[in-house]
């Protein structure tokens, strides 16, 4: 479901398809989803509403793509990759479906599942090995390989990415206290540590963000400062 933030912007930008696209029926582009420059929908693709994908996207035939999911510049999604609702995911970065790839053999048929769940961001040039789970709202550094299942909130970088810290639904880094909570210093929901487990105490991770929240309003540095 769209918070109230996203449906105000549909409503402001209404379904636009560049006349560069290329789209083979039949396919499901949902209603103010928009697509630039030179991106090619093959047949068979699902995209959710309210989407926004660059330019030089491509969908494939078994991709499936939910609600008001960012894709920016120059990102390929193939056959076997679920990408949930409100993920976004950065220019160039790339996703995979075969894990040992080789032209001689043909593999069509075992492509391999990546699932990259609600409200998480793939940063800019990073790699996603298939057949991993990228966790809900987890995020993934600029750069980034990653080759193994990313727990929910996780923050992942280097190669391979490992795990560097939790980050809030807003994209903070979450410090928790002895009491295993944490708040999200621009935002202010409350998080819980438990099992090595992040959850959100103040919002369920299927709600929608309220309005008041889905608007940025400082920018990273400068929460960041204050935080230090
Ligand atoms: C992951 C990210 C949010 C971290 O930001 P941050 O917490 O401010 O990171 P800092 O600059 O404080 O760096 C913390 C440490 O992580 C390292 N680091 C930060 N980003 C890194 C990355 N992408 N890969 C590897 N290491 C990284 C820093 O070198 C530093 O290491 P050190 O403690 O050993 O010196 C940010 O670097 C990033 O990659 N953002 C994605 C941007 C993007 O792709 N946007 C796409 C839309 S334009």
């Amino acid at each position: 479901m769209l918070n109230q933030a996203s449906q105000i912007f549909q409503s402001l930008s209404t379904e636009y398809i560049h006349p560069t696209v290329v789209i083979d029926e039949p396919c499901e582009i949902g209603e103010g989803t928009r697509i630039w420059h030179f991106s090619h929908v093959c047949a068979g693709a699902k995209i959710g509403v309210g989407c926004t994908l660059g330019q030089n996207i491509m969908v494939a035939g078994g991709a499936v793509i939910g609600d008001n999911v960012k894709i920016q510049n120059n990102v390929s999604v193939y056959d076997g990759i679920t990408i949930e609702d409100d993920v976004f995911l950065g220019p160039s970065c790339v996703l995979t479906n075969i894990t040992n790839p080789r032209s001689q053999i043909v593999r069509k048929k075992l492509y391999e599942k990546t699932l990259i769940r609600r409200g998480a961001t793939i940063g800019s040039n990073a790699t996603i090995v298939c057949g991993v789970t990228i966790g809900l709202y987890a995020f993934i550094g600029a750069g980034a390989v990653v080759r193994s299942e990313v727990p929910d909130y996780a923050m992942m970088l280097g190669v391979p990415a490992v795990q560097r810290s939790w980050m809030s639904r807003h994209g903070h880094t979450l410090h928790f206290d002895e009491d295993n909570e944490a708040i999200c210093p621009e935002s202010k929901l409350a998080y819980r540590l438990n099992n090595n487990k992040v959850s959100c105490m103040d919002l369920g991770e299927d709600e929608p963000l309220p309005d008041e929240l889905a608007l940025g309003k400082a920018t990273y540095s400068n929460i960041k400062c204050k935080e230090n």
